[in-house]
């Protein structure tokens, strides 16, 4: 069984970020379980002396279910034009660690916005590559206006977004079987 660590960056009950995360859970195939992170606002404010053998038991656990992950898919909004703090703060507890190194990672950023958050998106991507992560070719994309593509129960109802979700997952599944 493949196994993908789902990370939304929004803490929102009603985020589209953490609705897209929920389809491809639904999308996902038997031999792929996609489980979401749900732990991300629980991590402490990084702090390199608290990176100790003392480490905190949410951080251990972060660690832990991405070491376990074959993959990994963030979705995240853009704040500010950049990442929001809550997202970067989870990548800084895992810089020393290095469970993303060479990790199979999907990246995806949804915004009402025209643009995507591309500018977060773009962040995102170099923090990731600075980590060593592996970003899959073909497994990037920037989803604009979501507002109008999903419905109130959070599920996509925009057919050519549906479709780039399910293009995605199999690249990102594609490329981790060849991993
Ligand atoms: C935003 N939003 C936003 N959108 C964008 O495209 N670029 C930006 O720089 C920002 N900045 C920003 C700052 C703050 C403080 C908030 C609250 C919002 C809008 C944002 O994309 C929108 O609220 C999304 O719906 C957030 O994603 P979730 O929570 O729906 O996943």
């Amino acid at each position: 069984m493949m196994k993908i660590l789902a990370i939304s960056g929004s803490l929102r009950g009603s985020s589209s970020n953490t609705a897209i995360c929920q389809a491809m859970v639904r999308l996902a195939p038997d031999n792929i379980k996609i489980s979401l992170y749900e732990k991300l606002g629980e991590l402490p404010h990084f702090n390199p002396e608290l990176d100790s053998d003392n480490l905190p038991a949410s951080v251990k656990d972060w660690r832990t279910q991405l070491k376990e992950s074959n993959g990994v898919l963030i979705c995240t909004p853009e704040y500010a034009h950049g990442v929001p703090g809550v997202l970067k703060n989870a990548l800084d507890w895992i810089v020393s660690s290095g469970e993303f190194v060479d990790k199979p990672t999907a990246v995806i950023s949804a915004s009402p916005s025209p643009d995507g958050g591309e500018k977060a998106h773009a962040s995102l991507v170099q923090t990731l590559t600075v980590m060593a992560a592996k970003i899959v070719e073909g497994a990037t994309l920037l989803i604009p206006a979501i507002s109008a593509k999903l419905n109130h129960q959070g599920e996509v109802t925009d057919e050519a977004t549906a479709q780039a979700l399910r293009l995605l997952l199999n690249t990102l599944a594609k490329a981790i079987k060849k991993h």
